[in-house]
């Protein structure tokens, strides 16, 4: 049944690839998924290497299509609206991020000009500042950016797009211990002070129990939702499921 008061909705999303085993066989990837976001929640996607995450996250955010299903924000189907217009609702922070061409500045004006949304200069120089990227020259190219200041611009970047829901990719995995606690405490702070919702992929049980406070595990094609309370902590069966790597 359709629920449409939620944030976000998956209903029935399937993808199949073709099989690495057999050159003319397909592999079910994701098999009639269902999972809905209801309200503003922080939710962890775990799972071994290779289950689905990172496509299911692209489908999500529309970069990339399933086979069947539909999905929904707030209640709009993804099929009957532009990718753009869906994408500054439903955005994706890849694992490694992507520098557009120009200045630092050039990157963050270009998303917001992209998407028809005025350039808020005050919150850019808040969250590069909370960023600790506070000491780059604004009109210094972005491409002489170090990876793991890249990976906090192109978080910016989405933020500034005030997205309903964010789509994270491991998005701490190529930062050092301290960037990655920072990053992780802006997330938090935007999440409960904007009302975004978080779905992080992450490998390690210890940021999840951190930052979330549910599980989708994808495994076998299929996601299991699960709480996590902060006296549960996770599960074996979860932390099971990511030692398996
Ligand atoms: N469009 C595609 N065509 C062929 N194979 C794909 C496609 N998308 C993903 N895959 C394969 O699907 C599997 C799952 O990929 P991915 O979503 O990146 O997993 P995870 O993020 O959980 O590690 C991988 O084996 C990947 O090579
Ligand atoms: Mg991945």
């Amino acid at each position: 049944m359709r629920d449409l008061n939620a944030l976000l909705e998956i209903r029935g999303l399937s993808k199949r690839i073709p099989s690495a085993r057999e050159s003319s066989g397909e592999r079910v990837l994701l098999h009639k998924i269902d999972a809905v976001i209801r309200e503003p929640e922080s939710i962890a996607i775990m799972g071994g290497s290779g289950q689905g995450k990172s496509t299911l996250l692209r489908i999500l955010a529309c970069l990339d299509s399933a086979d069947e299903g539909d999905m929904y924000v707030r209640g709009a189907s993804c099929s009957s609206m532009e990718p753009a217009k869906w994408r500054s609702q439903v955005c994706y922070v890849a694992q490694h991020a992507v520098m557009l061409p120009g200045s630092v500045e050039d990157n963050l004006r270009t998303v917001s000009r992209l998407h028809g949304t005025v350039y808020e200069q005050p919150l850019a120089e808040r969250l590069m500042k909370q960023s600790g990227l506070d000491h780059i020259p604004m009109k210094g190219p972005a491409g002489d950016l170090s990876g793991g200041e890249k990976q906090r611009l192109a978080l910016i970047r989405s933020l500034m797009l005030r997205p309903a829901v964010l789509l994270l990719d491991e998005v701490t995995a190529s930062l050092d211990a301290i960037s990655g606690r920072l990053v992780e405490d802006i997330l938090l702070e935007w999440h409960r002070e904007e009302g975004a919702a978080l779905v992080w992929v992450t490998h390690h049980a210890d940021q999840a129990s951190r930052a979330a406070s549910r599980i989708w595990t994808l495994k076998d094609g299929t996601l299991t939702d699960s709480e996590l309370s902060c006296e549960s902590g996770i599960s074996d069966e979860t932390a099971g499921s990511v030692r398996e790597r």
